[in-house]
Parts: C-alpha cells; structure tokens; sequence
C-alpha cells in the first residue's frame, strides 16, 4: 500500500491525474509532494547523510559531498531520444525511436520502479515565477538527491502551484533511478542506478514529455536543465517564435556607466562558466553574471531580445575551477552546496584537480578509496564531478538576474577551441552571415582525448548538438526566421571569439580568463557603432590597435596582436572544405540561404 505523506496542495485536475497514473505504474512505498521549503530541503539532506549516501562537509557550511555509482558520472547521450513521431523530425544527429515502441519498453521499466522508494513530485519554475518567458514543469523523481539539487537549480514548490492554478500548462517529467527495493532493502550508502543498456533519457516532442531512467547525475536526472530547458524549450521556441539557447548571459557596464547584455554559446569545456563570471583586468570595466548555461530569448514589445536564465542555480564543473581561474565560482560554492564526486580532505573540505593548491594529505577519492598524491595512479576527483551552487551566493551576481521580464540582448557570441585558423574575434557583416557562423561552431579535439586524428574539428553548431530537440536544419532555419522578425539596429550582433589560439610551436597567444573583458570592451563598442575595424573576407576584425592592452603590452606584443588578427587565408579555405562536409551531414533540409553564406565566404577569400 502506499502511503501519502502529505496532502496535494493543488486541485489542477490534469496534474493529479497524472500523478496517480504514475503512481500506479511505480508503486512506490510513499508519495510526498515537495514544497520547495529550506526545512524541506535540510530534512532530505540530513537523511541522505544518515543513511550513507551523503557526507556533512565541516568546512563548508550547509554542504554535503555525494559519489556516485562508478558507472553513473556524466549525460549519457548514447541513450538520449529524441522520439518525435516521424524519424526524419528527430534529424541525423539525435538518437530516434518510435515513441510508441519506446513508451513500451520504458513502461515495462518503470512497472514497479519505486517500490521501496519514496515518489517526490517536484513542482517547478524554469525562470522567475510568473515570468511570461518562464515555463512550468513538475518533476516525479524516487532520488531525494534529484529533489535537493532541483531546490538549487530551479524555483521549487507551492509559490509554483499558485501561479500553474487549476488548469495551467506544465511539461510533464518522470524519473526514477530504476533500482526497487525489495522488502528491508536499503541502498546501504551506495548510489543507486540501472546499467548502462537499461538507461533512456528520453524526450517525446509532439506531446512535450520527458521519461528518464536508469541515472542519478546531472543532465539525465535534473530533468529541468538540458531535457526541458533546452531539447523541449527548444521545440516550444521554434513553434512559439523564439529562442531556447545554450548560452550564458552577462552584464558588461563600462565605466562611464553604460550598460549592455552579452549571451554566448561555447560547446561544453571551453569556459563558459568562466567567462560568465570572469573579473575583469581593464580599469572600470564591470562584469556580472545573469546565467552561466542556458538563455531563454523573447522579443519584446521594443523589438529587441529579452533573455532570462531558467536556472537558479550553477551545476559547475570542479576539475580545474581555482580562485585563479574563477574566484567567483569558488565562492559560490562556498556554502549551501551539493559536490558531487569531487575528493574529500581529512579535514572535512573538498579537493580537485586543478584547485590551484597541492592535495593537503591523504584524502578520500571519488570512489571512496584512500587517496595519496605521491602514489596515486588515478585522479582523486572524476573529471565531470559538479558542483550545484545558489546562483544567488555568487558574488558577481548581477540585482537583475531574476528581472521578470528578463534583460536585452546587445550581442551574441560564439566560439570553441581552435588553436590556429579562427582570429581572436570577428563580426558578422549580416544576421545571415551570424548564424552562418554560429552553425558552423566546433572545437579542435586531441587524439588523448578522443579516438579521433589530432587536429581534428569537431563541429557542435550553436553547441546546440547534444540539446536540441528537433532536426538541426530546421534548427537553423529557425534562427534565420528569428532574424526576419526585427530590424539590424534591435537585432543583437554577432561575433565569433577565440581566446585559444596557439604558436606554431604550442604556446598561447592570449591569455585568456579576465583579460577575455578587452575582448568584450570592443564588443562593447562595435554596438555602440564604435569600436576601430576592418572588413575582411571572414567579417569585420579588430584594428590591430583597436584591442585594448594596457598593462598587458608585455605579455602579448604588438605581433602577438597582429597574429591573434591575422587572416589565415589558406587555413579559412581549408575551413570552407571542412564546413562543406559538416553541412553535408544535414542532407536536403539545409537552409539555401546557409549554403548561399558558405559560396559567398568561397568567393571573398578567393577574390
Ligand atoms: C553542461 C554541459 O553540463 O553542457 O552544462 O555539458
Ligand atoms: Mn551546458
């Protein structure tokens, strides 16, 4: 029998239909509704530590550390879906099944799923409540560990159920970690999940449903993040006109006072969550954060783009994250926060790689094993431990983060790691010619990391690829329509930035990290129509004098400089090559208007 635990607090009718269909499918031992409280949230945490699964950290307040299955660390996109109805709307680059095949075989699954377990329904807020950007979804989950990082990642609870009413739309979500418990059972303080072949993390389209199952981590649990925020937002958006991105937002305030809004799309580790947060090394310049992961984009009545961050939270790489690199992450996961499979110190604190300071001691693995830098064969923290931080803890958080009605957008950004070819930065010299440059986005790949030849350029348009929820032509299809909605003046402009540029013989060009704000200063400037530059074959570059360097004439030479801007003709129709291929992957549905901007770069740089 199963037992409620508290009374729903809602009477929308369709929403507790669908929870009692759910919960006869599941059969947990209990049902309880999250009401999104600080008791609520301490309550779970507490309990998870007795029980094992989870360590009070001593020396960060209100923080608890997590390890996770070994075989439960990272989005699994092998097993994600995109089930539309028709195969061909899923596009080449997402996994498709049959959504009545799939819903089958994840019934059979979920039949019995919870049992032992407690069955959570997480009512929830991708944006500032009541925001008309906003969207509602409601999260059933048997993990308190999905619950507790959901309070931090999103606005949970009753607050949620008012503005949602009785009838209100809300994106239904079901999770569970895919491990019952038979009678006495316990998880014994070991994470539970499903193998491998027994997870799907899938995302029904049409009908705007997510289904997950078989993880605990990240991206496959926190179903508001990449399910809804970005592969189902996406689908709304492109129905709806307007714009679900993987981008970060932030505030640049120059010292004069003026103010603009930035968003910027970089594939995943190449420092978005760094440059969101960045300290700038220009005299008065101000950077504050807004969102670190995802922008949700609407026109306003004025023509322009409004964006908000959906998220409430930060669910940040640690591995490499220092005081050097990113102080204002560190000190947002100073306190109130959830590490996951980052190491434990013998004094109660948490250790990475790349922390910025030597291992002090023996310390305890991700794993759970004894760990000693002098003899240690393998790293103490798994390279995608996270660490869940409040966005509000985040020193450089910007007072209108949570604005309603979100902040206009003055430029877009984007990049990857290229180590030759692409310059510092360049802009657009059309909308057109943006999403051009946005669809063509990737990063160069070492052989050490991936089975793949050294130097190759693994293309991730708009970093949208693992996210977006729909065929990714139509995907850019989209983005040209948005571009027919407004004017050039209200549009935001688009740049194309490249902080990791490399010598012929391996060494940096730009250092990268707050000296990235005099990158942003030109931005800055190329809107206000200032800002010196040249029209080149690529688009418009800086003047080699047009970046500010003050203070920093030593470290990058003025032929540094003109290297960082140079044209690199040959390496660019190397490029058009290399695009030719990627656009051939999107068959017939490729925008003309994308093969027209590839033949025009051909002709400038052949000219
Ligand atoms: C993320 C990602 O975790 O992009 O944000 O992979
Ligand atoms: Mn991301």
């Amino acid at each position: 029998m199963t037992k409620y635990l508290n009374a729903a607090p809602t009477q929308h009718a369709k929403l507790l239909a669908w929870v009692e269909e759910w919960v006869a499918i599941c059969k947990p031992d209990a049902v309880y509704w999250c009401d999104g409280s600080a008791a609520e949230y301490d309550k779970l945490a507490d309990e998870m530590v007795e029980s094992g699964l989870a360590t009070r950290l001593a020396k960060k307040p209100h923080s608890v550390l997590f390890r996770s299955d070994a075989s439960d660390v990272a989005r699994v996109e092998a097993r994600t879906y995109i089930a539309s109805a028709k195969k061909e709307d899923a596009g080449p680059t997402n996994n498709w099944i049959d959504p009545v095949e799939l819903k089958k075989t994840m019934l059979g699954l979920y039949d019995g799923c919870m049992k032992g377990r407690t069955f959570y329904v997480i009512p929830f807020s991708m944006g500032p409540v009541g925001s008309n950007i906003a969207k509602i979804g409601v999260e059933i989950t048997d993990s308190a560990y999905v619950v507790i990082n959901m309070h931090t990642m999103t606005r949970v609870g009753t607050k949620v159920l008012e503005v949602l009413g009785n009838d209100g739309e809300f994106v239904p979500c079901i999770h569970s970690v895919g491990k019952p418990l038979a009678e006495c059972e316990s998880d014994n303080g070991i994470w539970p999940c499903a193998p491998l072949d027994k997870k799907y993390i899938a995302h029904f389209p049409e009908t705007r449903e997510i289904w997950s199952y078989g993880s605990g981590y990240g991206g496959n649990a926190l179903l508001g993040k990449k399910c809804l925020a970005l592969r189902i937002a996406s689908v709304q958006a492109r129905d709806e006109g307007w714009m679900a991105e993987h981008m970060l937002i932030l505030k640049l305030t120059s010292p004069e006072g003026e103010v603009k809004y930035v968003t910027g799309a970089f594939p995943s580790a190449c420092g978005k969550t760094n440059l969101a947060m960045l300290i700038p090394t220009i005299k008065d310049w101000k950077v504050e954060t807004i969102g670190d992961d995802i922008a949700w984009m609407k026109f306003g009545a004025d023509g322009r783009l409004y964006a908000i961050n959906p998220e409430a939270g930060f669910f940040g790489v640690a591995p490499g994250t220092s005081m050097q690199s990113n102080p204002n992450a560190m000190m947002s996961a100073s306190k109130d926060t959830i590490f996951t499979n980052v190491a434990l110190t013998e004094d109660g604190d948490v250790w990475w790689e790349g922390i910025g300071y030597d291992a002090p001691g023996t310390l305890i693995d991700w794993k759970g094993n004894k760990w000693d830098a002098a003899t240690a064969t393998e790293k103490a923290a798994h390279p995608n431990a996270r660490f869940t931080a409040k966005a509000s803890n985040c020193p450089a958080i910007a007072p209108e983060w949570e604005d309603p009605a979100g902040v206009p957008i003055s430029a877009f950004l984007f990049g990857g790691r290229r180590p030759s070819t692409v310059p510092l930065v360049h802009q657009s010299n059309s909308w057109e010619h943006g999403v051009f440059m946005g669809s063509i986005v990737g990063s160069e790949v070492t052989a050490a990391a991936l089975d793949v030849k050294a130097g190759t350029i693994r293309r991730d348009p708009f970093a949208m690829l693992p996210f977006c929820g729909y065929h990714m032509a139509d995907y850019f299809k989209h983005w040209l329509e948005i571009g027919e909605k407004s004017t050039a003046d209200k549009l935001p402009k688009i740049f194309y930035v490249n902080w990791f540029r490399k010598t012929a013989d391996g060494k940096w060009l730009w250092p990268g990290f707050g000296d990235n704000s005099r990158v942003l200063k030109w931005i800055f400037e190329r809107c206000n129509g200032t800002g010196k530059a040249v029209e080149t074959p690529i688009g418009f570059m800086p003047t080699v004098d047009a970046i500010d360097r003050t203070g920093l004439e030593d470290e990058v030479t003025a032929e540094d400089m003109a290297e960082l801007l140079s044209l690199d003709k040959e390496g660019w129709l190397k490029e058009v090559e290399s695009i030719k291929e990627h656009y051939a992957k999107f068959g017939d549905r490729m925008p003309k208007a994308l093969y027209d901007q590839l033949a025009a770069l051909e002709a400038r740089l052949n000219a």
